[in-house]
């Protein structure tokens, strides 16, 4: 992390955990715990835990997001969610082009610029997920891969508007497996990813780019991979599940 330069943000990506209940009760456990954070402290959770969300974190320093949304404003769009109706109840962030959804949902390059571009439009603040399949990096196409997704996926995005967007790297290789990438391959790639918006737009707009990695952090592994200073924060899955796991990695990246 470089504080002098960018915010550190620590998120919980919550993937499709937990009723509103459960919500509220996760939320009313993690609120205390992580109330003197010096970074920026962000739940993402399931759409319709999204209000309960809201009202269990307000007046607290925890930020809400979503886990998608739609780019139309509206439409005939069976089972989506636009970013207005994100905008109108509160939520601040949206998690874009996770690898879950492009492995998944048919989610492409394409459609994740588009999510991105919409959300920007309605003032959300979109946490882009890129990242490289085993497979991939077992060929040695690595940047290849990420170079592809950073320019699709940020197309025809401003500089200004790059000034709310968050870059999570998620190799795919690393998510849910308990196989963390090394803290220099975090930092290896995601110094690329930097690289890559530099060239895209200039050295000072991308320095100012929070730039997290994702994919089995945990309260055993978040100290060595925030010690890097490209990895400015982390999007956490399982671990953001545990009050105290996840309070630990806030902890860690408050340091
Ligand atoms: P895990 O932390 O469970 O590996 O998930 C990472 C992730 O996909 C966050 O978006």
């Amino acid at each position: 992390m470089d504080k002098a330069k960018r915010k550190a943000i620590i998120a919980g990506n919550w993937k499709m955990n937990k009723t509103p209940k459960e919500a509220t009760a996760l939320l009313n456990a993690i609120t205390p715990l992580v109330k003197d954070a010096d970074c920026e402290v962000i739940a993402c959770v399931p759409y319709v835990d999204l209000a309960a969300a809201i009202e269990a974190t307000a007046g607290t320093n925890v930020k809400i997001g979503a886990e998608n949304c739609h780019w139309a404003e509206s439409g005939a769009f069976t089972g989506e969610i636009s970013t207005g109706m994100l905008k109108e109840i509160g939520v601040e962030y949206v998690v874009l082009g996770h690898s879950e959804r492009r492995q998944y949902f048919g989610e492409t390059d394409e459609t994740v610029n588009k999510r991105t571009k919409a959300a920007l439009a309605a003032g959300l603040k979109p946490i882009v997920c890129v990242g490289e399949l085993l497979w991939e990096r077992e060929c040695d196409i690595t940047e290849e891969v990420i170079a592809r997704q950073i320019k699709l996926d940020l197309w025809d995005v401003t500089e200004e508007e790059l000034k709310n967007v968050v870059i999570a790297y998620e190799p795919v290789w690393a998510i849910g497996t308990g196989k963390t990438a090394t803290s220099d391959q975090a930092e290896e790639v995601c110094a690329f990813i930097r690289a890559q918006l530099a060239k895209l737009y200039n050295q000072d707009a991308a320095d100012a780019v929070t730039i997290q990695y994702g994919g089995s952090m945990n309260d055993g592994n978040a100290d060595e991979l925030l010690s890097k200073t490209n990895v400015d924060g982390g999007l956490i899955g399982g671990a953001s599940l545990v009050a105290e796991k996840f309070a630990a990695i806030v902890k860690a990246a408050s340091k």
